[in-house]
């Protein structure tokens, strides 16, 4: 299990929400901005003895790192903690959405969002692509979310650790396969959001059916 988790763009919807539930959770949680002075404006609000730090430094702070920026602004940021992630895992959250036809699956040229993570940071890092189907809102209440977590990864580890996270902060989450995968889950959350709007649904989620068998 990771020490200490920074969540980069951890002022936004699903960062607050992700860095939320793993503080209450008890982890040691480091909400990163491009500000300073936002990121500790937003670990004020969430409380927990959440830290904060610019994107950079909260990377350079934690053992496991959770991206959660727009796909516009995807580049831009894991060039930024590139240095700082060498070595680590990064959770990559980033749904390649186009605005404004948001409800259209609009996978990037590399596949996915995810793969495209791993090509900007390079062998060194274990990219996992997970919690594109969670909606933002429900992790910041307690109730119970009706929306499974599917992790993608190419290092089995990784992926276990992420199952591991998502598991503390009170969702059921599945391994579900190598990174390339991830586009199956990126592009579903398009599929989410037409739900949404289509049938007025407050956060449609996904849940996988079936028995596991026991361990
Ligand atoms: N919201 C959801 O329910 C949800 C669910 C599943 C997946 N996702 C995915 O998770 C990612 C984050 O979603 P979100 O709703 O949390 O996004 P958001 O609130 O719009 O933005 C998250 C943070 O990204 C940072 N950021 C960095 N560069 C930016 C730029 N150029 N323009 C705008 N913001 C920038 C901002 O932090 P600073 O200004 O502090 O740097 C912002 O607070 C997206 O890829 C989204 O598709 C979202």
């Amino acid at each position: 299990m990771p020490d200490t988790i920074a969540v980069i763009g951890g002022t936004g919807a699903l960062g607050r929400g992700i860095a939320r539930r793993l503080a209450k959770a008890g982890r040691a949680v480091i909400v990163g901005s491009r500000s300073a002075q936002s990121a500790q404006r937003a670990a004020d609000e969430l409380g927990h003895d959440i830290r904060a730090a610019a994107n950079a430094d909260a990377a350079a702070g934690a053992d496991l790192i959770i991206v959660t920026v727009p796909f516009a602004a995807q580049e831009a940021t894991l060039k930024e903690i590139a240095p700082a992630a060498s070595g680590k895992v990064v959770v990559d959250a980033t749904v390649p959405l186009v605005p404004p036809r948001v409800a259209r699956v609009q996978l990037p040229e590399e596949g996915s969002a995810a793969v495209r993570a791993q090509t900007i940071l390079g062998p060194d890092v274990a990219v996992v692509g997970a919690f594109h189907n969670v909606a933002a809102a429900k992790l910041m209440g307690d109730a119970r979310i009706l929306c499974d977590v599917l992790v993608f990864g190419d290092d089995k580890q990784a992926r276990a650790q992420v199952v591991e996270l998502s598991e503390a902060m009170g969702l059921r989450a599945f391994q579900a396969g190598p990174l390339a995968s991830s586009a199956a889950a990126e592009a579903l959350t398009s599929v989410l959001i037409f739900l949404n709007k289509s049938y007025g649904i407050n956060g449609a989620g996904l849940q996988i059916t079936g028995e596991a068998k026991p361990a």
